[in-house]
């Protein structure tokens, strides 16, 4: 699995993990609860930042629960060297991810050399949003509690395959004008990842010094061993800038998504008298083509969000997802930034997609200002079967 967090201090930094091969079996030692459930804290290799620079990095075959299990939750956050929590004003969290993937055993385990990537199910092209988890500044804050008897099941031997502003990242802060391969950005892109990456550096106030700081992004995992009654859930990220072309060839349909991570909110009509009203609402839909029974949802959006909700063909909310900002100044409630956002736990059953059904994503942003580079994703969880005793 992989972690990607972009972090910021005073500016920035990303830190990218990543985790797990599935080809390994081995029983972390951990501490049992009451129900069976085991907790156990991890921390990423560290990560070094002077004041405005940018970590982006990916860390491979990080520490992880090992064998045939249901995962039930995936909290983060960041902390220091003496394992304080580092507030967002002084760290930024912008993402970071978990990626699943098969390595092939006769390899060094942090190398990438015959990795095959394990993507979740759905919906963008490719790896794009292949994630098992990932999150924002909104870590702290986000509950990703699976009740039972669902969990997301991983390493099923049965599967593994054979033989195998600153925080905004405004380009003019950061001077980049560049993407990775060389090519000239487009003079539209005012901010977002592509003016972010490693060891890139916001500007500073002038004659701003600060230390170097060592941080590490902890992670803490709840799961339980594997039993024949649970019931797997299927993990869908549906990403709101995902354009769909339906190609209609002879062989049947076939669905090209085309998922661009970040947009930009333009900033209302000056004409506008009250301009803290101005909302953008953006919209995408598309058939799912496997339904089932949404057992968890939650929104990922950056600073400036309102809220989202996933729709279902006639209408009906399947559910919404509102942000939460600080207050304060303490870490968990960062005065200005998204510190959190709501979750749905329908009730389980009683929300249904039906196989082929067209989802409607609306996501909704302040426009009193310009927002770059925000994004507009929707996490769910779904079992296409309910357990035998519920039915
Ligand atoms: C970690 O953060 C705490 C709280 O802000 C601080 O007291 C401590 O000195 C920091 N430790 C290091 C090693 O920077
Ligand atoms: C990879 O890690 C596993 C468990 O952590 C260990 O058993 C195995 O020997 C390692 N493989 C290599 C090639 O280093
Ligand atoms: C402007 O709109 C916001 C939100 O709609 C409202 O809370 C505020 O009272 C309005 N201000 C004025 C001056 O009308
Ligand atoms: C988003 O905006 C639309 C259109 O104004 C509105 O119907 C919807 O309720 C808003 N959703 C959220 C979560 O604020
Ligand atoms: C899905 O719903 C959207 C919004 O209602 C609509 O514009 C679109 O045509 C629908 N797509 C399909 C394939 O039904």
């Amino acid at each position: 699995m992989r972690f990607v967090s972009q972090t910021r201090n005073l500016s920035w930094a990303i830190l990218a993990l990543v985790l797990l091969s599935s080809t390994l079996f081995s029983l972390a030692a951990s501490r049992k609860t009451k129900k069976n459930i085991q907790t156990k804290v991890f921390f990423s290799p560290k990560i070094e930042l002077n004041p405005g620079s940018v970590s982006n990095k990916v860390f491979m075959d990080v520490d992880f629960p090992r064998g045939h299990i249901s995962l039930k939750s995936f909290f983060a956050e960041v902390v220091n060297e003496s394992g304080n929590s580092v507030p967002l004003h002084q760290t930024y969290l912008h993402h970071w991810i978990v990626v699943r993937y098969h390595q092939p055993k006769n390899v060094a385990n942090n190398s990438e050399e015959g990795i095959i990537f394990k993507r979740n199910n759905g919906f963008c092209q490719e790896n794009v949003f292949g994630q098992y988890y990932g999150l924002g500044s909104e870590t702290r804050g986000t509950n990703t509690y699976i009740p039972d008897p669902y969990g997301i099941e991983v390493g099923n031997p049965e599967e593994i395959p054979k033989g195998m502003g600153c925080t905004e990242c405004k380009c003019d802060l950061y001077g980049v004008t560049k993407d990775e391969n060389g090519e000239a950005l487009s003079p539209n892109y005012k901010g977002g990842l592509q003016c972010c990456p490693d060891n890139s550096k916001c500007k500073l106030s002038k004659g701003f010094l600060g230390p170097k700081q060592s941080l590490y992004l902890k992670y803490t995992v709840k799961w339980v061993n594997w039993e024949k009654f649970m019931v797997p859930l299927k993990i869908y990220i549906f990403d709101v800038t995902d354009t769909l072309k339906i190609l209609d060839k002879s062989k049947g349909k076939r669905l090209n998504h085309d998922c661009k991570f970040e947009y930009e909110v333009e900033p209302c009509s000056t004409s506008y008298l009250n301009r803290s009203g101005c909302v953008d609402v953006k919209r995408a839909s598309f058939p799912m083509q496997n339904g089932g029974y949404v057992i968890y949802g939650v929104g990922h959006q950056h600073s400036g969000a309102i809220g989202s909700t996933l729709y279902g063909k006639d209408g009906r909310v399947i559910c919404t997802s509102i942000p939460k900002y600080g207050k304060g100044k303490r870490a968990g409630n960062e005065k200005g930034y998204v510190v959190g956002m709501s979750t749905c736990y329908p009730k389980p059953g009683s929300i249904k997609i039906f196989d082929g059904e067209n989802l409607t994503l609306e996501t909704n942003y302040s426009s009193n200002i310009r927002h770059s580079g925000v994004m507009g994703l929707f996490y769910f969880l779904v079992a296409e079967k309910l357990p035998y005793y519920h039915v």
